[in-house]
């Protein structure tokens, strides 16, 4: 059912909102932000089908159009004050609240048609949304557009709207059978923007620039390749603002989906409710999903960015599994600690030292855990003593099943007993596995001892590891800091491929979709690092470490920290690549480029600058390379290429850098768009 609200601004207008659906039991709210000059009757179809799809849902009408435009300019909009900034601000901040009331504990989506998309980044409480889909949203500056509409946009800026207003005091957009009618300063700023190179952050000024690089919303766009306004370069550009925003990018042709035209307004036309609107509900199911198990957990109606504070960049350090299994001991503990300071690891951010399986022995009757007496015969509290003593943290590991992996006393029926252990012994890191846990539930089981480990009475990072089995990017936020993604890593490039573990390649194959989940204090974790432990040539090597650092991945070194080849540490304590890893940002990079054996993978960094991985899959080197069109910067603009393996400057390059990567390979760049070249 639709029915008709007015919605107040702060500033106290008054606007027309149509919802549909029932608020009180729909999965999540949407907000449809139209685009310039249309009105939201134009979205009724669309609207009323997404509430069958079990959303609630709200158009409006900006003010000054459709039934938001007050009586007394009916006819004309002459001397009806109004600019862009007005509708961002004001009209769309209202309706934000307006839903956010409405769905309250429920996630709010976004879906932005055109303009709707556009202006996001201005909206004052847009932090209020969980995810965004934009449709046919592009930036609207004129050289991009496409080309075969140059000659009328030309006329359009130059010629028609300058003089329509000068003679009418609006745009009399209805008359002119152009976009409809438009308040003057509507008109005013928007033109000002399509005539920006860099459209509204270009126009609007640093701040607003800021503003949308720091958006951290999902999005999703969907452009369509025959839309007359908008080009491929102007969808990219637009998104390209929304830098810190994990985006996936759609670029359908009509043919795609059986269709001749869709063009710029199609999609919205109930013809394409078979074919085109799944696309669009598949897509904010999957966000709705995901924010609704975070907003679940944490109980408030907007997921905390960083939860508890606690890994705001991924974690660091070192675990003894990967090199030692079970041979794990008390001096083993003490000498790594000790050869973390003296290799100068330490300094370059490695800070936890966890003991793998194998510590553990049996429970006393009490039920409290008890540590090998003959491995660790000072007990685990001296053994955190020793290891904070150096000015590092300390790490355990146990499992929510009956017993670990290698059949030590696991945690089940003990979560609150163990957590009240390791707070008292000083453990700052636990690492939870997830063998024998026949008959449980993976998100049950996680949270349970989530909760110990809040009541422990220390800050304890939660590393939680059960493979990826549950998908826990999409319940993990607010549980633990970190989740295992995939099975176990091994020591090869792309050996074994089932629940044994597999080979880097492997891996990195599968975080790929996957860089929407991680962030300040929740990660994807693709396993301990296997650099020096002999299995993979220094290619893979450094391209293993590139991509853990590139996946905002956690850097726990595997290997024996006593015995290094010089190699090995000149990897590990790459400060460039690891600051990488650590950026503030907190994003996880993605591949953006796909050739077959030639790659390029981007991570946006905290300053605008983007962290780039060349990477040649094949079995001899070649030639890769990368557009800045790939990267959101101006396609022909001039950006300064370092090289961090080489740690150099390689130059200002204009459009592209191509070079040569070796077999199994990676070129690792950060790479800095140049002042009045699209980005600071
Ligand atoms: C696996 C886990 C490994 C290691 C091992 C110990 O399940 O993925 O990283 O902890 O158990 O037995």
């Amino acid at each position: 059912m639709d029915a008709e609200s007015a919605v107040t601004t702060s500033d106290g207008y008054s606007l027309s909102a149509m919802t549909y659906g029932d608020a009180t039991t729909a999965k999540a709210g949407v907000l449809l932000a139209g685009a310039m000059g249309v009105q939201q009757r134009y979205y009724a179809g669309f609207a009323s089908w997404l509430a069958g799809q079990g959303y609630f849902v709200a158009t409006f009408d900006y003010r000054g159009m459709g039934r938001s435009r007050p009586e007394r300019y009916r006819r004309s909009l002459r001397g009806f004050q109004a600019d862009v900034d007005d509708w961002a601000r004001q009209d769309t901040a209202a309706m934000v609240d307006f839903m956010a009331a409405r769905v309250s504990g429920r996630p709010l989506l976004w879906v932005g048609h055109s303009l709707g998309g556009q202006i996001f980044g201005l909206v004052p409480n847009r932090e209020r949304v969980s995810a965004m889909l934009t449709v046919a949203t592009g930036s609207g500056y004129w050289l991009e557009n496409s080309q075969r509409l140059r000659l009328y946009v030309w006329w359009l800026w130059f010629v028609a709207v300058p003089l329509a207003m000068r003679l009418t005091g609006y745009f009399p957009g209805r008359r002119l059978r152009k976009i409809g009618d438009l308040p003057r300063g509507v008109m005013t700023q928007w033109r000002r923007w399509c005539l920006n190179r860099e459209y509204v952050v270009g126009a609007e000024g640093e701040a607003v620039r800021r503003d949308y690089a720091a958006v951290r919303t999902p999005i999703c766009s969907l452009s369509f390749t025959d839309d007359e306004y908008m080009s491929a370069r102007n969808i990219e550009s637009i998104h390209g603002f929304y830098a810190a925003a994990p985006r996936e990018m759609k670029r359908i042709a009509p043919a795609d989906v059986g269709e001749e035209r869709i063009g710029h307004f199609g999609f919205f036309r109930e013809r394409y409710a078979k074919n085109l609107w799944p696309l669009a509900s598949a897509w904010l199911g999957r966000f709705a999903a995901a924010a609704l198990l975070a907003l679940g957990l944490g109980g408030s109606a907007r997921p905390a960015a960083a939860g508890d504070g606690l890994a705001l960049t991924p974690p660091m350090g070192w675990n003894s599994w990967n090199k030692f299994a079970c041979d794990v001991s008390e001096k083993l503990i003490k000498e790594t600690a000790d050869a973390l300071v003296s290799t100068g690891l330490k300094d370059a951010g490695y800070e936890y030292v966890v003991i793998d399986d194998c510590w553990q022995v049996s429970r006393e009757a009490s039920g409290r855990i008890v540590a090998d007496p003959v491995r660790f015969p000072s007990g685990i509290k001296a053994l955190a003593d020793y290891v904070h003593a150096k000015g590092l943290k300390f790490g355990l590991y146990s499992d929510a099943g009956t017993g670990t992996c290698q059949k030590r006393p696991g945690s089940k029926g003990h979560e609150l007993i163990d957590a009240r252990t390791y707070g008292e012994w000083g453990v700052d890191y636990l690492k939870y596995d997830w063998c024998n846990t026949e008959g449980q539930d993976q998100r049950d089981a996680y949270i349970r001892m989530s909760q110990a480990l809040r009541k422990s009475g220390r800050p304890i990072v939660f590393s939680m590891c059960e493979w990826g089995s549950s998908r826990p990017w999409l319940w993990g936020q607010g549980v633990g800091h970190l989740w295992r993604s995939t099975g176990d890593i091994q020591d090869c490039w792309d050996c074994g491929k089932s629940w044994g573990g597999m080979g880097v390649v492997h891996i990195i194959d599968q975080q790929a979709e996957l860089y929407p989940y991680a962030g300040p204090g929740h990660w994807n974790d693709p396993d301990m690092l296997e650099v020096g432990n002999g299995g993979l040539n220094p290619n893979e090597t450094r391209a293993h470490f590139s991509f853990w650092a590139l996946f905002a991945a956690p850097l726990m070194s595997g290997n024996d920290l006593r015995a290094m080849a010089p190699e090995t540490l000149a990897v590990l304590s790459n400060r460039e690549v690891i600051a990488v890893d650590q950026d503030a940002l907190g994003m996880q990079g993605r591949r953006v480029r796909d050739e077959g054996a030639k790659e390029v993978w981007m991570k946006p960094l905290a300053d605008g600058a983007r962290a780039v991985i060349l990477f040649n899959r094949g079995t001899e080197a070649g030639d890769v390379a990368v557009n800045w069109e790939d990267l959101g910067f101006f396609p022909e603009g001039k950006a300064l290429v370092r090289d961090l393996w080489k740690k150099a400057d390689v130059g200002v390059m204009q459009r592209r850098y191509e070079t040569k990567v070796e077999p199994h390979g990676v070129v690792m760049l950060r790479i800095t768009a140049q002042a009045g070249e699209g980005r600071e």
